[in-house]
């Protein structure tokens, strides 16, 4: 591009002025659905004000490097949200958690992957409103987390063990390259997927970035190096937003900082957060959040914040959904089954 400025084009100068052309300072400068997740460079450390609850990864280890010639077995295994707190009750609303487990034929041993939040849901959901800085605070980074063992009770008594496919030891160490790199790239969680409607076909504006998003690239990667997989069954949770056509408002820099333009807009979306208290235990959490969340809803308003970035969603009718529904393993034939099966469960009912 560089080398063609001999000849004088004016319209270059538009595309250097995104403001002209209406794109809010701090906002992508070309709208594309659904918003792509944004990857880094790298991992940020954390913010000391972050502090978790439970340690993320407690027992975690590096990956081990398996023989060429090893066979692995693979399993999918989901467990309801939290169940060491709360038994059953969120496998009741299908909230669930998905992982991989792999077992060598070689050494016998077993292992767990998972990637979930570093500071629990609550924290991925909403920001902090901290009386020092202008700006909402956010502790919501994601992660990777590898260790030895599969806990068969866990998975199996209230949720899901089950043998999705056979490795080989050189794809599982191919895996793990791209675990790295995955783990280093993909940084914050996002909780929800934004679409238009629950139609099947209905425009997607946001997908999520959640622990089965990891499984499901997970498996696409097995599948990409040459993994087979069986033909059963895999139903996943999302957390669903129902909005019109998303508006960007720009980043925390371009709203809260000290060019920000418009305090307005800063007011509304930290008045906005203000009812959700993102520290609370999950079971309070989720009351505290349906409860505020009918009110909220009433205002068919949403400052969602993806990417870095702050959106506003005009919500619409059903506004929010837990669904519990099937992706197929990659290769199966992607017959997706009737939609009207759907286990949802939506504000009004709630
Ligand atoms: C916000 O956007 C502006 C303009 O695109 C950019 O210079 C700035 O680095 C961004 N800030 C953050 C925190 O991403
Ligand atoms: C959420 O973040 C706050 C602020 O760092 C922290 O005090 C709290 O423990 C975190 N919640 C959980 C469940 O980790
Ligand atoms: C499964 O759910 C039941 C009923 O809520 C609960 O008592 C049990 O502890 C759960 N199983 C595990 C492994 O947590
Ligand atoms: C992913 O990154 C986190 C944060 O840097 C780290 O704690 C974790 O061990 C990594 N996971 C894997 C599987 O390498
Ligand atoms: C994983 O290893 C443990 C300990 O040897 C064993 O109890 C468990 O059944 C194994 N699970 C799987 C799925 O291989
Ligand atoms: C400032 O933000 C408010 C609330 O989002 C909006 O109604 C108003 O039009 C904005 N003003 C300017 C000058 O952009
Ligand atoms: C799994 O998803 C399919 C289609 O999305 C649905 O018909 C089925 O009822 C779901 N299974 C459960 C247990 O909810
Ligand atoms: C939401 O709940 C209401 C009240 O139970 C019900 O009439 C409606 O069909 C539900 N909508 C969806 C999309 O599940």
């Amino acid at each position: 591009m560089g080398a063609s400025g001999a000849v004088w084009q004016p319209w270059r100068l538009l595309l250097l002025w995104p403001a002209l052309l209406g794109f809010a300072a701090g906002c992508p400068q070309q709208l594309r659905w659904p918003v792509p997740y944004r990857r880094f460079d790298d991992r940020p450390p954390t913010d000391p004000y972050c502090q978790a609850r439970y340690t993320f990864c407690p027992t975690g280890s590096a990956i081990p490097i398996m023989s060429d010639k090893d066979v692995l077995e693979v399993y999918r295994l989901q467990a309801p949200v939290w169940e060491f707190k709360y038994g059953d009750l969120l496998g009741h609303l299908r909230i669930m958690h998905d992982a991989v487990g792999f077992t060598s034929s070689l050494t016998g041993r077993n292992y767990t992957m998972e990637w979930y939040e570093l500071f629990q849901l609550g924290n991925c959901t909403f920001p902090h409103l901290r009386p020092d800085r202008l700006a909402p605070f956010w502790c919501n980074q994601g992660a990777a987390c590898f260790y030895e063992g599969i806990n068969d009770a866990h998975w199996k008594e209230n949720g899901s063990l089950v043998l999705v496919t056979t490795i080989s030891g050189a794809m599982f160490n191919q895996m793990a390259k791209w675990v790295k790199y995955d783990n280093r790239t993909g940084i914050y969680y996002e909780t929800w997927m934004v679409k238009e409607s629950p139609e099947e076909q209905a425009r997607v504006w946001f997908e999520a970035y959640e622990c089965s998003k990891f499984v499901l690239r997970m498996y696409q990667k097995l599948a990409d190096l040459g993994a087979v997989f069986k033909k059963i069954q895999t139903n996943y949770t999302t957390l669903t937003l129902f909005s019109g056509e998303p508006i960007c408002l720009g980043n925390e820099t371009s709203i809260f900082g000290p060019q920000g333009s418009n305090k307005t807009l800063a007011m509304a979306i930290r008045d906005f957060y203000s009812p959700f208290k993102p520290y609370h235990s999950f079971k309070e959490f989720f009351i505290n959040f349906w409860r505020i969340f009918n009110e909220v809803i009433l205002k068919h308003e949403f400052y969602f914040f993806y990417n870095l970035e702050y959106w506003f969603l005009p919500l619409k009718y059903p506004y929010v959904k837990i669904a519990y529904e099937e992706i197929p393993l990659p290769g199966s034939s992607t017959s997706r089954l009737n939609p009207s099966q759907r286990t949802s469960a939506n504000a009004t009912l709630l």
